[in-house]
Formats: structure tokens, sequence, C-alpha cells
């Protein structure tokens, strides 16, 4: 289906018998590769009588060998898969079946893409950026402390660098832009943090989203609401690479310490008063920063307090 797909992907009418001649195969071959195209991935081609058949609107798909040029050092090894679950997912039942890390899984589309607290990540085809990255933890659990804030720094120089300007980071690692998230980051761990370990890094970027895909629960923007045009998200994928080589480096020789002023320079809620939901009751308080291991500081009731762990979540409050 993907070069088809790379045939249609300018958004102009393509008649069937053109598809066939460049693709090899009859035109009923095209008209059920089409057909499919809509039904598996969700994708509308309209059809015009005499003119043919074009997509509802204008893709820019990714390509391995357009990523493959665009880095200036070597990378990891990277597959692009045209749907999956999760590609977090994929890359875990990869790194079971035996595939040795480091390796980047990216996909067109997630059709259970996963979010922090047990949320659906919405990830229509073609439109964003799902990327998984799996690491070897070498370091034991010192390798991970902060590690989630460190990736979100790096994300965050990726998007400045397309133009983001007004993006910037809330505890723990989502990424907004005027109260609205418009990137967000789940970490899974396989193994033991003692003996073997890896890590997927899991980001996903609303890109060209301009219409919810799906039921997105909290405020939301993309890349292309932002900056008013479609952005190339091979050159993002490769600037994405960049950063977190350069950020995972330095996280890895020198700790999260070494990250903690920069990341506490970018946190839109330095100094806010706000609520974090814990699971139990929430807590109310002042954003200190964050300490040595990434949790988050808070003065509560004149006494500080630190806390971590997946599960929780910050909101503003009204009055800050
Ligand atoms: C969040 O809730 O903010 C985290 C969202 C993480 C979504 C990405 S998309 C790529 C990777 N695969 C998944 O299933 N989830 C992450």
């Amino acid at each position: 289906m993907l070069p088809l797909l790379r045939l249609l992907q300018d958004g102009s009418f393509h008649s069937g018998e053109a598809l066939g001649a460049a693709l090899g195969v009859s035109r009923s071959a095209i008209w059920k590769q089409l057909q499919s195209l809509e039904a598996e991935l969700a994708l509308p081609v309209h059809r015009v009588r005499g003119r043919g058949y074009r997509l509802e609107s204008p893709l820019l798909l990714l390509d391995e060998n357009v990523l493959a040029a665009g880095e200036s050092s070597p990378m990891w090894p990277l597959r692009i898969l045209p749907s999956v679950d999760s590609t977090n997912a994929e890359v875990l039942r990869r790194l079971a079946g035996g595939q040795v890390p480091p390796f980047i899984i990216l996909a067109e589309r997630q059709t259970s893409g996963r979010g922090r607290r047990g949320r659906n990540w919405v990830s229509p085809f073609g439109e964003n950026l799902y990327y998984s990255l799996a690491l070897q933890v070498d370091g034991g659990m010192r390798q991970l402390e902060g590690l989630s804030l460190v990736v979100g720094l790096a994300l965050l120089r990726a998007l400045r660098a397309a133009g983001m300007t007004a993006a910037g980071l809330k505890w723990p690692n989502d990424v907004l832009v005027d109260g609205r998230k418009v990137a967000g980051i789940l970490l899974e761990l396989s193994g033991d943090p003692a003996d073997v370990c890896h890590v997927v890094i899991g980001i996903g970027v609303n890109v060209n989203m301009l219409a919810d895909r799906g039921a997105i629960d909290q405020p939301w923007t993309s890349m292309r609401a932002e900056l008013g045009g479609l952005v190339d998200r091979n050159e993002f994928v490769s600037e994405l690479n960049r950063q977190l080589s350069l950020y995972l480096g330095i996280h890895q020789a020198s700790g999260f310490s070494a990250l903690r002023d920069e990341w506490q320079d970018n946190h839109l809620w330095q100094g806010r008063n706000v609520t974090l939901t814990t699971g139990a009751r929430p807590v109310s308080g002042v954003v200190l920063g964050v300490d040595r291991s990434g949790a988050l500081r808070l003065r509560v009731a004149g006494v500080e307090q630190s806390f971590s762990g997946g599960e929780l979540s910050l909101r503003l409050n009204n009055d800050s």
C-alpha cells in the first residue's frame, strides 16, 4: 500500500490507469488497494469520474531513505511501519524477541497508542509523529534518574529548532504551547534495572493534525496549527535524533544534575501555584523545581515535599 500512497501523497488527482502503470499492476488492483487505504488506514480517498483519485488532504510520508540522507552522523537503526498498535508495544515485542538495542520504531499510525496514566494517544495516519527508541540501560537505576525529563528537554529543543519558540515543559514531561499540549513522552521499562534492562522512550508529537481525529480529553495543539504550514516530519525526526543523541549523551556521562538548571529554566510552571493529583488525595503547593532525581519539589503549607511516579498529574491553580 505504501508505494501507492507515495504516488497519492501530493493530494492531486491521479488516474487509475496512471497509478497502475507506475506500479506495474492493473487498474482493478489499484482500486482494491484504494479500498484498503480507506478501510485499514482510515484515509479518505476522493474519486471523481474523468479525473481519478486523490487523498482528502496531502501527506508528507515518513521515508527511511530521506531520513538516512538527512543524518550527518550515524544514528540509531530505524524502521517505519505503516500501522501498528503502539510503537512502544512493538519495541517491547522486538526486545523480547531478541532484537538488540539501540533501534527506533516509527509508525504512520497507531491503533492503540498509549499515553501516560492509562490514557489513549490519538494517532491518525500520516499526520503526527509516533516514535519509540529502545536503549539498553547499563548504569542501573542511576541511568534512569531524570531520564524522562531529559527526553523532554531534547524534544523541546527539536520543537524550538522547528520554530516552536513558545513551547515549554510541564512536569514531568509534557510539552505545552499556551496551556495546550503539543507532545508527550511515555517511558516503559523491560527487564530488571539491577540486571539486564531496556528502556523504551516513546514520543508522540502532534505535527500536522488540525482536527481532533479521536477524542482528545485535554486542550491540545499541533506544530502545523502553531506554525501555519505543513511540517516535514522527516526533517523533524532528524532534528529529534540529533537532540536526543546530544542530551542522552550528557545525561549518561554526568547524570540529571548536569541538566537540572536547564530543565527548570524551561519549566512553564516554575514558581506557580499547582495541584498535584497523587491518587489518594490532591496536594496543592508552589512549584520550587525538581530535585536531582527529577522528582517535583513543592512547598506545601510552608514545608518542602518531593513527589515522583508515573501516576502523578499536575494542574495549574486558577489563583496563580
Ligand atoms: C502522554 O500521555 O503524554 C504520553 C504520550 C506518548 C505517546 C507516544 S506515541 C509513540 C509511543 N507509542 C505509544 O504507544 N505511546 C508513545
